[in-house]
């Protein structure tokens, strides 16, 4: 049971304390669970699109199509660190200083090169690293619903596209794996990351 934290009224010219941090406290907010949270999942966002899928994406050549998909969601998490970041300095959170201690805290396993690097093991690690994530944003909804509309709103978007991006690796990998048609449903992005939730652009309707 987190502790029940007192609210506070922020005194006329005082920046130590925001009015936009006790509003959602006030509403039931466990805000510095809340701060986290969202720093382990942004952990997450960080070492897969910059480090994790880069590697992962780079052993799947030869196979040109499924690279262009593994570029969409590889891309999209980058959209997803951007988004998220700014969030949790608003709500008095921050970074940590150590790139290292950063890394270890992230809410999902590293999704490192699988041993031996086959295109199969390829797309199960990245399928399982999408479910991650949508386990970890649905988990920022559940907090936020009703109590904190502009988190809610940015772990929303986010969680379009994971959803999406889950649905693009069950497919590929039963076509590889199976030999099975899944479709994820999908039309094409309008351009690499396109991101059309996270990056609130109009979807690609050419
Ligand atoms: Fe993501
Ligand atoms: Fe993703």
């Amino acid at each position: 049971m987190p502790e029940k934290q007192s609210i506070q009224v922020v005194k006329h010219g005082d920046v130590t304390q925001r009015v936009g941090v006790e509003v959602i406290r006030a509403r039931g907010v466990d805000v510095e669970k809340l701060i986290k949270m969202l720093i382990a999942n942004a952990a997450a966002e960080f070492a897969s699109t910059y480090y994790y899928y880069t590697i992962l994406r780079m052993h799947l050549a030869g196979h040109e199509d499924y690279k262009e998909i593994c570029e969409d969601a590889r891309l999209e998490d980058r959209a997803h660190w951007e988004l998220i970041v700014p969030r949790i300095y608003e709500l008095g959170g921050e970074l940590p200083n150590d790139l290292k201690a950063f890394h270890d805290q992230a809410g999902c396993q590293a999704a490192k090169l699988p041993e031996p690097p086959t295109t199969v093991n390829i797309l199960t690690r990245l399928l399982e690293s999408e479910r991650c994530a949508i386990r970890s944003w649905i988990a920022i909804c559940d907090m936020t619903f009703g109590k904190d509309p502009r988190t809610y709103d940015l772990a929303s978007r986010i969680l379009n596209e994971e959803i999406e991006h889950e649905a693009w690796f069950i497919e590929l990998l039963a076509h590889e794996r199976d030999g099975k048609s899944i479709p994820s449903g999908h039309f094409r992005r309008g351009e690499p990351g396109h991101a059309p939730y996270s990056k609130n652009a109009s979807f690609y309707n050419p």
